[in-house]
């Protein structure tokens, strides 16, 4: 009963509901069956990453060692994505010396150049537009929680970044309704919003009061350090902290795709309080690249 799924995980556009339904069973299936297998044995995943990470890259490594497979390192300084070669080569290299790419970059054109050049799939492990890894670990965590996804009121507060585009791409797959609160000036693609059915906001009480879930994330992501002064002060009223979780629904959940910057988007209160489903969404982020990749590669 192999699942059909495109090529490559860049986003979400070309999954239909059904694919998004069946990874997340899969993964479901392999976190309690705890799994270990053979299907990836001899198989080999590149991880071509221009940035750091802690959950990404040992999620992805330790899910191919669990199906038997192995994962290849490669940081940025020593393969130089469009400095030391270009994209096209590394794609016409690495396809004829492993089974898949996953690929940490800047520019989401990267991930589509090399999807485009390689004959192997290729795994978006975070761009400036998609974080779809980190999408299927939330589905999952709001699964378990919650029993199901319909009706489900997702409150995103912070920045219009690339983890809130992909759970606002997943979001209509699975019936999720996502409201999003934003500062002036980081305001996520309209489309995407309304392709997404999404409430738009600039009051973040506005979008928790009520809402199931409370989502943030950083207000500086990875490469944009040099607006940090800027955002901090852009972001101020946008913390999720106890005051703003009190107004969720009595059920409500906070979750963030982690690292957290505390004392900016989040406290410490909050990651670590009776409401966090954090580190069951971290966890999470194994057993959904153990479904992606036991999918993708076989
Ligand atoms: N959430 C996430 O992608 O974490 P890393 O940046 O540590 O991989
Ligand atoms: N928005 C953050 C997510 C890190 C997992 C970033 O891009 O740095």
């Amino acid at each position: 009963d192999a699942l059909t799924l495109p090529k490559d995980l860049l986003d979400f556009y070309g999954y239909s509901a059904q694919a998004i339904r069946d990874l997340i069973a899969l993964a479901e299936r392999l976190k309690r069956e705890r799994y270990r297998g053979e299907e990836l044995k001899g198989k080999v995943l590149a991880l071509l990453f221009e940035k750091p990470s802690l959950r990404t890259r040992t999620t992805l490594e330790v899910a191919m060692l669990h199906l038997g497979g192995h994962a290849v390192y490669l940081d940025q300084k020593q393969v130089g994505i469009g400095e030391r070669e270009p994209v096209r080569d590394i794609a016409k290299n690495l396809e004829r010396f492993v089974e898949g790419i996953a690929a940490r970059v800047y520019r989401h054109a990267t991930v589509e150049a090399l999807a485009r050049h390689a004959r192997i799939p290729v795994i978006n492990a975070l761009s400036d537009r998609a974080h779809p890894l980190q999408a299927l670990a939330d589905l999952l965590t709001l699964k378990e929680v919650f029993g199901g996804w319909e009706g489900l009121e997702v409150a995103w507060v912070g920045d219009g970044n690339n983890v809130l585009y992909s759970l606002l791409e997943a979001a209509p797959l699975v019936g999720l309704r996502v409201r999003v609160a934003t500062p002036k000036g980081y305001e996520p693609d309209r489309a995407l919003l309304e392709r997404a059915h999404a409430y738009f906001t600039h009051d973040p009480k506005e979008a928790a009061f009520g809402a199931h879930v409370l989502y943030t994330d950083v207000w500086t992501s990875m490469g944009q350090e040099a607006e940090r002064e800027k955002r901090l002060r852009d972001f101020r009223g946008f913390q999720v902290n106890g005051e703003l979780l009190s107004l969720l629904h009595p059920e409500g959940i906070f979750l963030h795709c982690l690292p957290a910057h505390y004392g900016e988007e989040t406290t410490e209160e909050a990651v670590h309080g009776a409401r966090s489903r954090v580190f069951d969404q971290a966890e999470n982020r194994l057993h959904t690249a153990k479904a992606v990749l036991l999918t993708l590669l076989s």
